[in-house]
């Protein structure tokens, strides 16, 4: 009966991966051509600007991601680890590099490509050859042969999240946070354009002709799912941890300070509230960042399904402090209720009035103590910029949210009362 569960739980959690496809890897090099994307400056008269290779070489943190294994953290890293490298470890190169399987890597493949284009484009075996010839080739044609609709940002976000989060083989363990990798931090509409404008430089324009060609989101839809998307891998690595441990799972399954923290006994962090969000006394916390931030905002959406969403929170983190043998199913449900209500709130139209209503339930959620971390802020603070730059606020207030952000700077020192104070200025306005 047990080893049923772990068969059928393994299946599971392959199944959150990405489908990357079948398809070959045919490399880099493939795309690079000045002809292709690898002109030096944006050709004006193309649909798309051309210049993506030499943007993305120059540019992209991605094109650096295996030089990254190569450099001096890594190899202190890979010491502290007593793995014999870094740039050769199947557990780096997994995120910081375009991991594709043997059988799939085309002549033309190269690990040292870092972050390549089909590592997010999807293998281009059967779209290479034909993508660019619009119109006679459609973008409808280009996502039946291969290509990743990453303009869907459900899609794109279990995309980044695969890395940012992690999912699968991908898992920066706490051996490699114990070691010195960076905690992992990810909001999809954030990171997105962080990304596409890094280094100054565009990965692509959304201009008029890319909205008619693709569709493009608003930013609530996009940190919608990407907080859904972000919590199903968050609870994918807790199930596949729980099922695979005898003992205790691996530690970056939880919040890091549930740990990591002085004795002093805090009063303010949930003692008296019963809701799903109270941090309990002596409880080693799940890494629930993302899904308490959904939780909030399906709270000032009012969402039907809240109180099933609070209900699920609070069951899979029973079922974590309980043992192993509930936590799949309670990870499964929390999915489940986590895409239910994903749908609700992205069929919404987010009035001014409800976004008002949602930087005021974050600040009140901060007060009541529903962000007890750094990593927990952080995903209210994104969420709280996101939204005042929706109401076109965000830089009448600058100075309060410069505040906000060097209230989270240092996790160690991170002040959960400060914190709510300093929110709470950027309620309504
Ligand atoms: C789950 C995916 C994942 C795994 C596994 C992983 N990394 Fe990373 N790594 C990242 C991401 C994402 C970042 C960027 C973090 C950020 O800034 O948000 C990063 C950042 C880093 C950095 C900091 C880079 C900088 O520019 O300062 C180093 C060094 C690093 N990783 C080394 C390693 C090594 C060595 C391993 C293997 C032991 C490893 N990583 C495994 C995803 C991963
Ligand atoms: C980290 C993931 C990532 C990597 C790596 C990446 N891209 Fe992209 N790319 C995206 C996303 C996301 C978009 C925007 C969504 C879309 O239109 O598909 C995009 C958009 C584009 C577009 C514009 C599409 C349009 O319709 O206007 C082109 C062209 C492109 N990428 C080419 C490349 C090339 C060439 C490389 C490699 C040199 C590359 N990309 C590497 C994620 C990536
Ligand atoms: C294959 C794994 C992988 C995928 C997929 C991926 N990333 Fe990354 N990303 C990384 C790694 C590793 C780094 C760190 C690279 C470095 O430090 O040079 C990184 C760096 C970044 C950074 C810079 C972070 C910082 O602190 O400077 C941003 C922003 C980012 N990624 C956004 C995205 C977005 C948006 C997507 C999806 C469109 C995405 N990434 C897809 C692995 C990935
Ligand atoms: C279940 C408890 C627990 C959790 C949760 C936990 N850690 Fe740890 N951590 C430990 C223990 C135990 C050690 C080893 C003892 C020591 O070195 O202080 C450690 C060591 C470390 C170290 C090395 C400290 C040093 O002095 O060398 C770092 C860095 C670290 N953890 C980061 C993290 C991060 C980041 C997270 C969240 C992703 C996390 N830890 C979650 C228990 C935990």
């Amino acid at each position: 009966m047990k080893r049923l569960m772990v068969a059928m739980f393994a299946l599971i959690s392959l199944t959150i991966v990405p489908a990357e496809g079948a398809d070959k890897h045919l490399g880099v090099a493939s795309c690079a051509s000045s002809l292709c994307h690898g002109s030096a400056r944006p050709l004006a008269a193309q649909a798309v600007l051309q210049n993506e290779y030499t943007t993305w070489s120059q540019f992209d943190p991605h094109a650096g991601a295996y030089k990254v294994l190569l450099g001096a953290k890594s190899k202190e890293i890979a010491r502290r680890m007593g793995l014999p490298n870094a740039h050769e470890a199947p557990a780096c190169l997994a995120c910081h590099a375009e991991n594709a399987p043997v059988a799939q890597r085309g002549p033309k493949y190269q690990v040292t490509d870092g972050i390549g284009c089909e590592t997010c484009h999807g293998g281009s075996e059967r779209w290479l050859a034909t993508h660019y010839a619009s119109p006679k080739v459609t973008h409808a044609d280009n996502l039946a042969a291969g290509l990743t609709a990453l303009e869907d940002p459900k899609v794109r976000a279990n995309q980044c999240a695969g890395c940012h989060v992690g999912g699968g083989d991908r898992f920066a363990n706490h051996k490699m946070m114990a070691a010195g990798h960076p905690r992992l931090v990810f909001e999809l509409d954030t990171y997105t354009e962080l990304w596409r404008t890094s280094g100054g430089r565009e990965h692509y324009k959304r201009d008029a002709d890319y909205v008619q060609r693709k569709s493009v989101t608003t930013a609530m839809v996009n940190w919608i799912d990407g907080l859904a998307s972000s919590a199903h891998r968050q609870n994918g690595l807790t199930a596949a941890n729980f099922v695979r441990t005898s003992a205790l799972p691996d530690f970056a399954v939880y919040a890091c300070y549930s740990c990591h923290r002085d004795l002093k006994v805090t009063p303010w962090q949930g003692e008296g509230r019963r809701d799903a969000l109270a941090t309990r006394a002596g409880e080693l916390r799940l890494q629930d960042g993302h899904v308490r931030t959904l939780l909030v905002l399906s709270r000032a959406a009012r969402a039907s399904l809240e109180p099933r969403l609070s209900a699920a929170i609070r069951t899979l983190q029973d079922a974590s402090s309980a043992g192993a043998g509930g936590v799949p199913a309670a990870a499964a449900e929390l999915d489940r209720v986590i895409d239910q209500v994903a749908s609700e709130l992205r069929a919404r139209s987010w009035t001014q009035a409800d976004l008002g209503r949602v930087l005021d339930e974050l600040s009140s959620a901060a007060r009541g103590g529903a962000f007890p971390d750094q990593a927990a802020g952080e995903q209210a603070a994104m969420g709280m910029v996101l939204v005042l730059a929706e109401l076109d606020q965000d830089r009448k207030r600058r100075a309060d949210i410069d505040q906000l952000f060097a209230a989270l700077k240092d996790g160690d020192a991170f002040d959960a009362a400060r914190f709510a104070r300093v929110i709470g200025r950027l309620q309504r306005p």
